[in-house]
């Protein structure tokens, strides 16, 4: 294993002059552990090569992909080129160059010497570059292993700043932070036993959606949403998140985790802070990290001993997808036969604010539906008095505003307006706004910008671990009450994979 790890660096054809990237971080190295797993080939390094094409990398950069496989760096690049050239990503000349900034060493995670071995593969590597020492360590790993991983690179001194040749030291955490809240309260203080705060960068890919990133521009640079963005104007939210794949080949995580784990605990209470809370006074990341925090301690905590009413479980049976039939999630390979995991949930949820009390927000997310589509609809109230009552009945459609985040990233804002004619008649007539309207420029896919912020330090798209607290505090009591109940079987419905997607009935 040795031989491997101790391989010199290879001197870069990337000149390391004194350019630092479009984006304007510091030269790092980013370490990978996990690197063989299926993340690092569809994810990371595509996100990491497309960032090379458009110059949006330090110089010098380095990745540095760690596993237990005995691959040797040749090895490890073969892999790459062939995941990028399956996913039609792949411009040889440009990767042939870029590969030579890949590295690989074996890893034993439970090993503190192989740790030794990596962080004297690290500092060759800057010393080489006359690089300064800066990393970031990706945890591309199954989350039993976070607590082992970040304790072993603490004990061999990768984990602090400045001192022993680093410069800044990261740690990337994938979600699922924790399983529950204590799980996750244990978790953080492993990690920050050798990692402060400031170094801990917890992902969600849904913050670093443009869409995503849009809500606090699209409330908070105009003036006119706001005053009716309350209890006054606003009759419920849906905030929605639901796909047509299934479980794919992850039934040993998702078989544990389910959708609440998998979507509410992380995206969908993301999409739902950004929604309800109030407006930051800086748009930096702890003022709005704080803004968030105070929008989960206000979550109403949720009537365990109503369940039913507020909420739904559901798990897909066959159906029909894209006209290809499909199996039921009983059938998945991996899945136990008699599974009771929750593949789908809605949840109605209420904020105890002044700004919205009173005002239903309907959480929903599933797999296996007939169409992917996520997106947040505010649904007003409506008009208080009808002067066309006479002509035209008593229900006037009230107006509802719709955040595309997928497919359609765009805004739409539907309203009344007369229809053309004699007679009198309404119709309802949208406004639209695509997020790519009057741009030509790229688009930054989820990945690119997570690791960019990464780079530059930015923790305004990742989870802070007191967020993490409040959500899990809320969620925590609902997982432990539908996992323990005696009629959890019943609480859960099959339902036809392909199918509209069930709602709550407000
Ligand atoms: C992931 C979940 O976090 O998000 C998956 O683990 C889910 O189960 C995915 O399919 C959905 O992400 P997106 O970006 O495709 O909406």
């Amino acid at each position: 294993m040795d031989e491997i790890i101790k391989a010199t660096a290879p001197d870069l054809e990337i000149p390391s002059q004194d350019f630092t990237g479009v984006y304007g971080s510091d030269p790092c190295t980013i370490v990978i552990v996990g690197a063989t797993g299926d993340l690092t080939a569809r994810k990371l390094v595509p996100a990491l090569f497309n960032l090379y094409l458009n110059d949006g990398l330090p110089k010098p950069f380095h990745i540095v992909g760690c596993g237990r496989t005995r691959l040797d760096n040749q090895q490890f690049r073969g892999r790459m080129e062939t995941a990028l050239d399956a996913a039609g990503s792949l411009d040889r000349s440009k990767w042939l160059k870029f590969a030579e900034s890949i590295h690989y060493c074996v890893i034993d995670y439970e090993d503190l010497s192989s740790y030794r071995d990596l962080a004297e593969f690290l500092r060759d590597l800057d010393e080489k570059k006359n690089a300064p020492g800066n990393r970031i360590f990706y945890f591309s790993l199954p989350p039993s292993l976070y607590k082992t991983v970040a304790q072993m690179i603490g004990r061999v001194g990768l984990a602090k700043e400045g001192e022993e040749n680093n410069g800044w030291s990261r740690v990337v955490v994938e979600k699922p932070f924790g399983r529950n809240l204590e799980t996750a309260v244990d978790l953080d203080q492993s990690i920050r036993e050798y990692f402060q705060e400031h170094q801990i960068f917890r992902i969600d890919h849904y913050l670093a959606k443009e869409t995503v990133q849009n809500i606090l521009m699209f409330r908070f640079a105009n003036s006119i949403f706001e005053p009716i963005w309350n209890r006054r104007y606003i009759e419920h939210v849906n905030i929605t998140a639901v796909e047509t794949l299934g479980v794919e080949h992850r039934a040993g995580y998702y078989e544990q985790a389910g959708v609440i784990r998998d979507m509410f605990q992380n995206h969908m209470m993301q999409l739902l802070a950004l929604t309800a809370m109030e407006p930051p006074s800086l748009f930096q990341a702890d003022q709005v990290r704080d803004e968030k925090v105070k929008a989960f301690k206000s979550l109403r905590p949720f009537p365990v001993d109503n369940l039913y009413k507020y909420l739904f479980l559901g798990q897909y049976g066959s159906g029909t997808i894209n006209g290809n039939a499909v199996r039921p999630y009983r059938d998945e390979p991996g899945v136990n036969p008699n599974s009771l995991t929750p593949t789908f949930a809605v949840m109605k949820v209420f904020i105890d604010n002044w700004r919205w009390q009173g005002v239903p927000f309907y959480l929903t997310s599933g797999k296996r539906l007939a169409k992917k589509l996520t997106e947040i609809a505010i649904q007003f109230k409506e008009v208080p008095h009808s002067m066309f009552r006479k002509t035209l009945g008593q229900t006037i459609a009230a107006n509802r505003l719709r955040l595309g985040i997928y497919p359609d990233e765009k805004v739409t804002l539907t309203f009344q307006t007369k229809n053309p004619g004699a007679k009198v008649r309404l119709r309802s007539v949208t406004m639209d706004f695509s997020y790519d309207q009057n741009y030509s420029g790229p688009i930054l896919d989820a990945y690119e910008k997570v690791l960019i912020d990464c780079m530059l330090g930015d923790q305004m798209l990742f989870w802070r671990q007191d967020s993490i607290e409040h959500s899990w505090s809320f969620l925590t009591p609902i997982l432990d009450e539908c996992e323990s109940c005696d009629n959890r079987e019943n609480m859960l419905r099959i339902y036809e994979a392909g199918g509209q997607t069930p709602r709550l009935l407000p």
